[in-house]
């Protein structure tokens, strides 16, 4: 049966096409694991992204991006890409951790999130505070609350003692109070160097044994996060935090309106059809990294769909001549 380009968006089967995008850029970068060069790793997987999306029956705009047209020449925001149809609104990190895949680290992924045109939130190119928690705790926190009510309402919620609880921050000055208030409270931390898309979705899958994600990462990231947090029923809650005045009056220009005020799971995503993908560069809490095998790659995806399905595909990609069937497992 043909796949019509609104069932892309309506159809969890449809949006199998999506899964090629990542799929392709996380291949692409990961040649470029551990060789040091995060922005080779980066280019790579701008240009397959670009190139895959091009192919595809949609038109897409790119809303999260490499940046400003300007200083982006690929991905950019606003841009328009694939063979026309259905009208949707693109979010992309090609390198989700691009020092991650510069050094041989776990938890980069290449990204995408695709939404109903007007459905995904402009982000900025700024800083967001986050707070991420899955599906049972949800109702119970606040980015608002103090670190210890929040804490403690997790673990009620997961009917755990507080120091079975596992945090996720990234890694920096900025949060040495956040890490003080979570180890006063009692709870686990994991901290991590590079990339809170990831530990921001662990937390609404069980088995990843991730609990809360917490703390102050860019803004794009924020709004890939929470299009997988609501298709996947857990809690995501940001408040824009420009470093600078540059970044505030960009903010301004773009229309976000109030800087500080809370953004809900609704009002980073407010389309109720939702896709997103990743595809693991190197291995993580989510999905495998790419392996090379022969004439071959092995990729490990993670695809959920706001009608209420997540898949993981692994997929393997013959790049040469040899037959598939040949290839090595
Ligand atoms: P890049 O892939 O652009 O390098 O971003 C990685 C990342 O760690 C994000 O996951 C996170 O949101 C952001 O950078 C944090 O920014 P900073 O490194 O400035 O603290």
């Amino acid at each position: 049966m043909a796949v019509t380009t609104s069932t892309l968006l309506r159809d969890p089967v449809g949006s199998l096409d999506f899964v090629k995008v990542t799929e392709s850029a996380a291949m692409a970068a990961s040649r470029w694991m551990g060789r040091g060069e995060r922005d080779a790793a980066d280019g790579a997987a701008v240009e397959k992204m670009r190139e895959t999306l091009g192919e595809m029956q949609i038109s897409g705009r790119i809303v999260i991006g490499e940046g400003e047209r300007d200083e982006a020449p690929m991905l950019f925001i606003g841009e328009e890409l694939g063979l026309g149809g259905f009208e949707v609104d693109i979010a992309v990190d090609p390198v989700e951790g691009t020092n991650l895949v510069a050094n041989g680290l776990p938890n980069s992924i290449a990204v995408m999130a695709i939404a109903r045109r007007g459905g995904l939130l402009h982000a900025p190119d700024s800083y967001m505070k986050k707070l991420a928690v899955g599906p049972k705790a949800g109702p119970f926190v606040h980015i608002d609350a103090p670190v210890r009510e929040n804490l403690e309402a997790v673990a009620n919620a997961l009917e755990k003692p507080i120091n079975d609880v596992c945090v996720v921050i990234l890694d920096r000055p900025r949060h040495a109070d956040l890490i003080r208030e979570v180890r006063e409270v009692g709870a686990r931390i994991k901290l991590i160097s590079d990339g809170d898309v990831d530990a921001c979705i662990a937390t609404s899958i069980e088995s990843t044994g991730i609990h809360v994600a917490m703390g102050t990462g860019g803004a794009p990231e924020g709004v890939l996060a929470a299009a997988a947090i609501k298709c996947l029923g857990g809690n995501f809650m940001g408040r824009l935090e420009p470093r600078n005045e540059g970044e505030a009056q960009r903010a301004q220009a773009m229309g976000f309106g109030k800087l500080d005020r809370v953004l809900t799971l609704d009002d980073l995503v407010m389309s109720d059809e939702v896709v997103f993908c990743a595809t693991g560069i190197t291995d993580g809490d989510l999905v495998r990294g790419v392996r090379f095998f022969g004439n071959h790659a092995k990729t490990h995806t993670i695809l959920v769909h706001s009608a209420g399905t997540m898949r993981f595909i692994e997929t393997v990609h013959r790049l040469g001549a040899r037959p598939l069937a040949t290839a090595a497992r």
